[in-house]
């Protein structure tokens, strides 16, 4: 106990209710005065305790670390997470970000989200159960392939597109959203195949909780950007709205379009 006892204090001084070099990993909501933010898997790694619990002043270290023992992150990949992350917190120079400053709406959040409404409509970082099963309707059957996620993508995008009069999605944010929604495949499924099982993406989701009593473990291999750069395309792909092939045009000559030509 004696040992204990400066980690403690340091952390009452701090106002902080959790002890993170002491955390057993159990699953608990946040608390009051505890910050969450937009994402469901860093707000579900601080429900975990594998990021703070308290959702602030999270460092490289942290992110590193975090990423690594909850869901078996390379650390080179999650140094460009964390890189891209860090203009989240205003300061300049900034060493760390905390969950809540994910919200600003248009720098790193953006509409269209499968699980929070668009700004626009209200809140743009709480779990929205409405917007989630306008989401999980293009989930048919109990595998998730990446046709049905790049249709649940490009179902929200038109349905903000629509009736959003304030809808922005740029270049950049489609090459962000394509990493979030394959994402959970990323994180339970199957990256080379790009499947994962729906159930577990539907309780992660609805409880921002890593879906263990389901029967998931962390994976062995480690992930890399390649995995995720793999899986990303083959969900870009898939958002296509015609059949063919890419590149199909180049390939072959088109008749005259009978419409305007
Ligand atoms: C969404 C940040 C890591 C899964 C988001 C959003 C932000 C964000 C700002 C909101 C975008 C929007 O408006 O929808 C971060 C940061 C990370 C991180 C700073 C680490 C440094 C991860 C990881 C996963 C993940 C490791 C899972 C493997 C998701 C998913 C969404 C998302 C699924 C989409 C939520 C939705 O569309 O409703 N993230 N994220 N994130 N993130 Fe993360
Ligand atoms: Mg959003």
């Amino acid at each position: 106990l004696p040992l204990l006892a400066p980690a403690l204090l340091v952390g009452q001084v701090l106002g902080q209710t959790h002890d993170i070099s002491r955390d057993d990993h159990a699953w608990a909501p946040a608390g009051p005065g505890d910050f969450r933010g937009p994402c469901p898997m860093m707000n579900t790694l601080a429900n975990h305790g594998f990021i703070q619990r308290d959702g602030r002043n999270i460092t490289r270290e942290n992110a590193v670390n975090g990423l690594r023992d909850g869901l078996n992150f390379n650390p080179t990949l999650s140094n460009i997470m964390f890189d891209q992350a860090i203009i989240a917190n205003p300061e300049p120079n900034a060493t760390y970000f905390t969950l809540d400053q994910l919200n600003k709406h248009n720098l790193l959040e953006h509409d269209a989200s499968l699980s929070r409404s668009d700004a626009y409509f209200g809140n743009n970082h709480v779990f929205n159960q409405t917007v989630f099963d306008e989401t999980r309707k293009w989930w048919q059957g109990p595998i998730i392939t990446a046709s049905m996620l790049a249709n649940s993508k490009v179902a929200r995008q038109l349905s903000s597109k629509a009736f959003n009069p304030t809808y922005v999605f740029t270049l950049v944010t489609e090459e962000f959203s394509l990493g979030e929604v394959v994402a959970p495949v990323i994180a339970f499924g199957d990256t080379e195949n790009v499947i994962v099982n729906r159930t577990l993406v539907e309780y992660f989701f609805e409880n921002e909780r890593l879906p263990t009593e389901l029967g998931w473990t962390r994976r062995e291999d480690a992930v890399s950007l390649e995995t995720i750069l793999h899986a990303t395309d083959t969900i870009r792909n898939a958002t296509r709205l015609y059949t063919e092939p890419i590149n199909s045009l180049s390939k072959r000559k088109l008749g005259r379009n009978p419409h305007f030509g």
